[in-house]
C-alpha cells in the first residue's frame, strides 16, 4: 500500500528516488508548473529549455526522465505533462493535476519513495495530487510470481503544500482515504470469480466492518428464501455458490440524514440459461462492480468518520446456467410482491438489484443511489469513459452529475422516457425484465423505478463503461478494475455530511 505525506523538505533536497516535476505546454514551448522551483535552480533555470531538447512538450501523459545535477538529492527528474497551461493567474485544473501525478506514480514502479513537486499551492491541488497519485500506483499483483511485475511506488511526499495547514492536512485525508478504497474496489473486481463467490465477498465485508466499527449483516440463502427475495434467489439458483444480500451500515451520532447506497454484484455474469456467447463473458468477474463501489465508499466515509449515515446493500449472487437454473419464461415473484417474468436471464443486474431497492426503501432514507454494471446499452450510448445517471427527481440527478465531475468521474446525464415503460408489460406477470431492444440502458433504469419506494428520490448509476478498462493503462486509470463510482459516492456523502445535498 502506497504512502501519502506532505513533505516541509524543498523539492531538491528531499531524499527520493525521484523528484516529479509538471510540464505544461506553453505557447512557445514547454514550460515549467509551479513547485519545480527549486529544481529549476539546480539546472541554473535551464529545466524546461532542457527539456524541450528532449523533445518534450508537455502534452498529457508525456513522461521525459532525467538525471539529476548537483543540487538535486533525488537522481532522477521524471517530468509528466500536465497538457495546455492554464491562463495567466489561474490555477491548474484537477483532472489535470490527478492525470499527471497518476503517470508520474505507475511510471515509478518499483520505486520507494519519490517527491511530488507539482503546483500544490491550494488544498484542492493537495487532495487531486494525492488522489491521482494513490490511484496511479495501484497494481494487482495478486495471481504473478512474486519476483514478476513491480510493486506499486512506496510513497508519495508532496513537497511545495502546507503540512500544518488545516485544509491542507484534510486534502491529503481525504485523498488517503479514497486512494486505499478505490484500490480496495479494484482489488475485488480484478479478484476472479473463482475467489470471490457471493460467501467470499460477504466475508470480506463482515471483516472491514470488524475493523471500522460497521454494523454488518448478511442474509444467506435460507434467509433470503424465508425473506421472499425472489430476485436474488432467482438469479443465485443456477449457480453452486449461492446468493448473499448484504447491509452494511456506518452511522455518525451527528448525523440528520441518512444515504441508502445498493451495488450490484453479481460475483460472475455469464448471462445464464440466455448465455452470453463467446467473447462478451470474459470480462464479467467485473460485474460486481457497483457492490465493490458502494463498499469501498461506506469504508472510505467511515474513515473520514463523516457526519451522515450511510447504509449500503450488496446484492451478490452468481448468474450461472445448470438445471437448478431459472428459465427464459419462469415467473419470479420478488421482495417487493411484484412478480416478473423473466424473458432473459442475462438482464439479471436489475432483478438482484430490485429486490436490494425494495428492501432499502423500507428504511425510508433521504435518498438512495444505486450503482451497476447495469447495461451493454449504456456502453454503446455513451463510451467507456463515462457512467450514466438516471434519477426520478431531476435536481437530484444534477447534483449528482456536479458532485461525479468534481471528484474527477465523468459522467452523463440520461432520460427516464415514461413512454418506454410499456415496453416490458409482460401477458403473464405484473412486468418482464426485458423491454425493447433502443434505449436498453433506459429501460433497465425504468425496470428498477418499480422498485424504489413511493416518495423517495432516487438515482442509478449505470457503470458498464467506465468500470472495468480493458486498453492500455493512462492517467490514473490502470488495466481492469476501476473503482468507478467510488469518488462519487464519497463525494455524494461529504456533500451530505455538510449540508450541501438533500
Ligand atoms: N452485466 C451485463 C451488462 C454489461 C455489459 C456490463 C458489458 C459490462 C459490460 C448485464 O447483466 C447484461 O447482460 N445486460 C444485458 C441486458 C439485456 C439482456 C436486456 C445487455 O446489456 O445486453
Ligand atoms: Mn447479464
Ligand atoms: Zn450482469
Amino acid at each position: 500500500m502506497t504512502v501519502l505525506t506532505l513533505s516541509t523538505s524543498s523539492a531538491a533536497s528531499l531524499r527520493a528516488d525521484a523528484v516529479v516535476v509538471g510540464v505544461a505546454k506553453g505557447p512557445k514551448g514547454p514550460r515549467l508548473a509551479p513547485g519545480a522551483e527549486t529544481v529549476d535552480s539546480a539546472f541554473d533555470g535551464r529545466l524546461a529549455a532542457t527539456l524541450e531538447t528532449l523533445g518534450a512538450a508537455g502534452a498529457e501523459g508525456e513522461v521525459t526522465k532525467l538525471p539529476a545535477p548537483a543540487g538535486v538529492k533525488a537522481p532522477v527528474v521524471v517530468a509528466v505533462g500536465l497538457g495546455e497551461a492554464p491562463e495567466d493567474g489561474a490555477g491548474y485544473d484537477a483532472e489535470a493535476l490527478r492525470r499527471a501525478a497518476g503517470v508520474a506514480a505507475r511510471t515509478l514502479a518499483g520505486a520507494k519513495k519519490a517527491a511530488f513537486a507539482l503546483p500544490a499551492a491550494e488544498a484542492a491541488d493537495v487532495e487531486a495530487i494525492g488522489t491521482g497519485a494513490l490511484l496511479g500506483a495501484y497494481a494487482f499483483t495478486a495471481y504473478q510470481a512474486k519476483d514478476g511485475g513491480k510493486g506499486p511506488l512506496g510513497e508519495v511526499a508532496i513537497t511545495g503544500a502546507k503540512p500544518r495547514d488545516k485544509g491542507h492536512k484534510a486534502a491529503a485525508e481525504r485523498a488517503a482515504a479514497v486512494g486505499v478504497e478505490v484500490n480496495r474496489a479494484r482489488d475485488l473486481i480484478n479478484t476472479p470469480s473463482n475467489d470471490l463467490d457471493p460467501t467470499a465477498f460477504a466475508a470480506e465485508v463482515v471483516a472491514a466492518g470488524r475493523e471500522f466499527g460497521l454494523k454488518v449483516e448478511v442474509l444467506d440463502e435460507k434467509a433470503l428464501a424465508k425473506g421472499g427475495y425472489g430476485g436474488i434467489i432467482g438469479v443465485g439458483k443456477g449457480s453452486a455458490t449461492p446468493p448473499r444480500l448484504v447491509r452494511v451500515a456506518y452511522t455518525h451520532t451527528a448525523a440528520t440524514r441518512t444515504l441508502a447506497f445498493v451495488g450490484k454484484g453479481i460475483t460472475y455474469d455469464s448471462g445464464g440459461i440466455s448465455l452470453k456467447p463467446a467473447g462478451h463473458n470474459e470480462t464479467m468477474k467485473c460485474d460486481m462492480s457497483g457492490a465493490a463501489a458502494v463498499f469501498a465508499a461506506i469504508v472510505a466515509t467511515a474513515r473520514l468518520g463523516l457526519a451522515v449515515n450511510v447504509t449500503g446493500w450488496l446484492a451478490l449472487a452468481e448468474n450461472m446456467p445448470s438445471g437448478r437454473a431459472t428459465r427464459p419464461g419462469d415467473v419470479l415473484r420478488m421482495y417487493s410482491g411484484k412478480t416478473v417474468e423473466v424473458l432473459n436471464t442475462d438482464a439479471e443486474g436489475r432483478l438482484v438489484l430490485a429486490d436490494a431497492l425494495a428492501r432499502a426503501s423500507e428504511e425510508a432514507p433521504d435518498a438512495i443511489v444505486d450503482v451497476a454494471t447495469l447495461t451493454g446499452a449504456m456502453v454503446l450510448a455513451l463510451g467507456e469513459g463515462r457512467f450514466g445517471i438516471m434519477s426520478n427527481d431531476d435536481g437530484f440527478r444534477s447534483a449528482v452529475h456536479t458532485a461525479a465531475l468534481a471528484e474527477g468521474e465523468d459522467s452523463w446525464p440520461m432520460p427516464l422516457p415514461a413512454a418506454l415503460r410499456k415496453t416490458f408489460d409482460s401477458p403473464t406477470a405484473d412486468i418482464a425484465n426485458m423491454g425493447a431492444r433502443m434505449g436498453g440502458g433506459l429501460i433497465a433504469g425504468l425496470f428498477l423505478k418499480e422498485f424504489v419506494g413511493e416518495g423517495i428520490t432516487w438515482a442509478h448509476l449505470d457503470i458498464a463503461g467506465p468500470a472495468f478498462h480493458e486498453g492500455a493503462p493512462f492517467g490514473y486509470t490502470p488495466k481492469g478494475g476501476t473503482g468507478s463510482a467510488v469518488r462519487t459516492l464519497v463525494g455524494l456523502a461529504r456533500r451530505t455530511a455538510e449540508g450541501e445535498l438533500l
